[in-house]
């Protein structure tokens, strides 16, 4: 079913926050990037677990019954969710950035240290990446493995010649981004998966950015690790991480000796915030209701189709919209194919990002400005003593009148 503009209105009216204001000014999220504006039924849903059944998991009474029921019933949500063969293969955090950092504990705790003769185990990350999927590897260093990462273009663009040459038989790990929250770049994650299966290498996969605007699957993928973070896709502050069967079973993960050892288990430390996970269900649930189908993994393939579809548009209209006023560079590939996120980042000649990103605040037009946490991509690009990019992101519910509104403010700064 194709997502329209009408459609795009009508959520609106689905979103709390949506309905404020500022001042005489209406308020346009275009910050989805930096995490997404949350609907009613995710609200309710939350506050629903702490109204009926705000009790641990696994005990004998029957609240205690419902919450385990919930915990279940959004594991299945995010497995069909993803395309995961199993609910077994969810395993729920506080937030990307600390299920990464779980992870690469416990494959660290795997890897062989070099001893300097380059004849150690490797781990390949890229310079287009967000920290969060940087830091974590980088952290590896300190036990003698090698952290090689592959060049960023100034196109915005991976370099896969360098990708080629930096996979070899010692790399255990390539940690990618499917898609860049900082230039909306989308990978070649099926490059990056032939390449990792020929030298038998783990891929691990951060769909933070990517999982809002495309439909994921990660069977076809061949994802071992993939992360994502619920507050991108409507839901509440919850990190997601699913593991390919028996992938995370063979891991030495953080754990108390109490804690159940099976996966998906294994990985979460201590009590969840059940309430919040209730919330990703209800997301998921919100999402799927924008599509058709007999199942809910075809009404969630049709929504996020549509709903990207849409996006890729507006975005695209922003992009050639901005790109003809004077006094502005654009950054990241254009979009002449659809392998391209719906976030577009730019520079003003005249003014900061930060400078821009205040005056459009006061109009009521959110947009982020800076190095989004991917610093690295900032850097490469020569941007970060000049206040880094200036950034915009389109959502479900953006509208070709935020998206005008923000172009006319842009070029009265111009
Ligand atoms: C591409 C990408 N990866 C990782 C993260 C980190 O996610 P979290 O905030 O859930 O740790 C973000 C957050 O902005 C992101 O955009």
């Amino acid at each position: 079913m194709p997502y329209t503009a009408e459609h795009a209105l009508r959520s609106r009216k689905d979103f709390p926050a949506l309905q404020k204001r500022h001042g005489v000014h209406e308020l346009a999220y275009l910050d989805g990037p930096g995490g997404s504006q949350v609907p009613a039924a995710v609200v309710e849903a939350i506050a629903d677990v702490y109204a009926t059944c705000n009790v641990n998991t696994h005990g004998s009474f029957p609240p205690s019954h419902e919450v385990d029921r919930r915990m279940q019933g959004a594991r299945e949500a995010v497995a069909t969710f993803l395309g995961a063969v199993s609910a077994d293969c969810i395993s729920f955090g506080q937030n990307m950035t600390t299920l990464n950092y779980s992870l690469s504990h416990a494959i660290g705790r795997t890897l062989k240290a070099g001893d300097g003769d380059g004849d150690g185990d490797e781990v390949l990350i890229s310079e287009l990446d967000h920290e969060a999927n940087r830091g974590p590897w980088l952290a590896l260093r300190e036990r003698g493995i090698r952290v090689q990462e592959v060049r960023l273009l100034e196109s915005g663009v991976l370099d896969y010649d360098d990708l080629a040459a930096k996979i070899t038989p010692r790399t255990k790990l390539f940690a990618l981004g499917a898609s860049s929250n900082s230039l909306g770049t989308v990978n070649d994650i099926a490059l990056a998966r032939r390449l990792t299966r020929e030298v038998g290498a783990l891929l691990l996969i951060d769909a933070v950015h990517y999982a809002p605007h495309f439909p994921v699957d990660v069977t076809s993928l061949d994802a071992d690790f993939l992360l994502c973070s619920a507050y991108k896709f409507y839901g509440p502050h919850v990190g997601v991480l699913y593991s390919k069967p028996g992938a995370l079973d063979r891991l030495p993960t953080d754990r108390l000796r109490v804690q159940d050892p099976a996966s998906p288990y294994r990985i979460e430390t201590g009590t969840l915030n059940h309430a919040a996970i209730h919330g990703v269900h209800a997301a998921i649930d919100y999402l799927a209701g924008w599509g058709t189908g007999s199942t809910l993994r075809e009404r969630l393939v049709d929504a996020m189709t549509g709903i990207g579809e849409y996006e890729h548009r507006l975005a695209r209209e922003y992009h050639d919209g901005v790109r003809r006023i004077r006094g502005v560079r654009v950054w990241g590939p254009d979009f002449g194919t659809r392998a391209r996120a719906p976030t577009v980042s730019i520079t003003l000649d005249e003014h900061t990002p930060a400078a821009v990103a205040t005056a459009l605040g006061s109009q009521g037009l959110c947009v982020w400005d800076g190095d989004f946490y991917a610093a690295r991509v900032v850097e490469v690009l020569g941007l970060a003593q000049r206040g880094g990019l200036l950034r915009t992101g389109i959502s479900m519910y953006t509208t070709e009148s935020d998206v005008r509104r923000l172009l006319s403010a842009i070029e009265q700064l111009c």
